[in-house]
């Protein structure tokens, strides 16, 4: 068997795991160049973990409920984790809120996609928010990991137009297949530039990025970047 190449990637989830289906298809793909060394959840009944074992994938379940407090549950989670040696870190779909300390522990290394435009609707029950207050526009978000919740600088968004329809579900279910294409190139981009994350800002290839790229605008479904939002400019 040949070894796995290229960047090492934790996914952390903690429900069905469609975010990490579609990391996992994606890291079969040549353009990739990035596999998933571990999944990790809070959940051990996370469909997503059960998905993952049934890939052939390591996983590690580590259960609040069996651990005294929340320093004790995120020793063991850091454990985990780091018993994987990742590059990066990939929240998908990760539902409990991380110390400011086990946070800064993966700063620069930790990302979380997010069912939003950010810096608009950070938390829950994004997609009924957006229709009450009858945004035309939707999106998602790939930011890093900061202590404020859902707070950290955002890599990358992909767009898409609220119909006139739309009900919190069809608007969910319509994103998340983008969503899948989101949180799939902005890993491949990762895999392929040198990002760091200095205070509030993202340097790829030694340049500022100056707002989010956009998908199919700036970047590609394999993480080309493309058009004119060439990171820094
Ligand atoms: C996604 O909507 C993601 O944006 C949010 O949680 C959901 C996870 O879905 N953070 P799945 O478990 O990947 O299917």
């Amino acid at each position: 068997m040949t070894p796995a190449a290229g960047t090492r990637l934790v996914v952390m989830l903690s429900g069905r795991g469609s975010n990490f289906a579609a990391l996992h298809a994606a890291s079969e793909k040549p353009w990739f160049n990035a596999h998933i060394a571990g999944v990790v959840s809070d959940r051990p009944q996370a469909a997503g973990l059960a998905l993952a074992r049934s890939h052939g994938l390591d996983t590690v379940s580590v259960d609040r409920q069996t651990h005294a407090d929340r320093e004790d549950f995120e020793a063991s989670l850091c454990a985990a984790i780091d018993g994987f040696e990742p590059d990066y870190i990939v929240l998908a779909g990760f539902m409990r809120v991380l110390s400011a300390d086990f946070v800064q522990r993966y700063a620069g290394r930790m990302i979380n996609i997010h069912p939003s435009l950010l810096p608009a609707y950070r938390g829950l029950h994004t997609h009924q928010r957006v229709l009450e207050a009858g945004d035309r526009k939707h999106g998602a978000s790939v930011h890093f990991v900061t202590p404020t919740l859902d707070g950290g600088p955002v890599l990358s968004q992909v767009r898409i137009e609220v119909k006139p329809d739309d009900t919190p579900d069809s608007l969910a279910e319509r994103l998340l297949a983008h969503e899948h294409r989101l949180i799939c190139a902005s890993v491949a981009l990762l895999a392929r530039v040198p990002v760091e994350v200095r205070h509030e800002d993202i340097v790829i290839d030694s340049l500022r990025l100056a707002s989010p790229l956009v998908l199919g605008r700036d970047f590609d479904e394999h993480g080309h970047h493309t058009g004119p939002g060439q990171p820094g400019q």
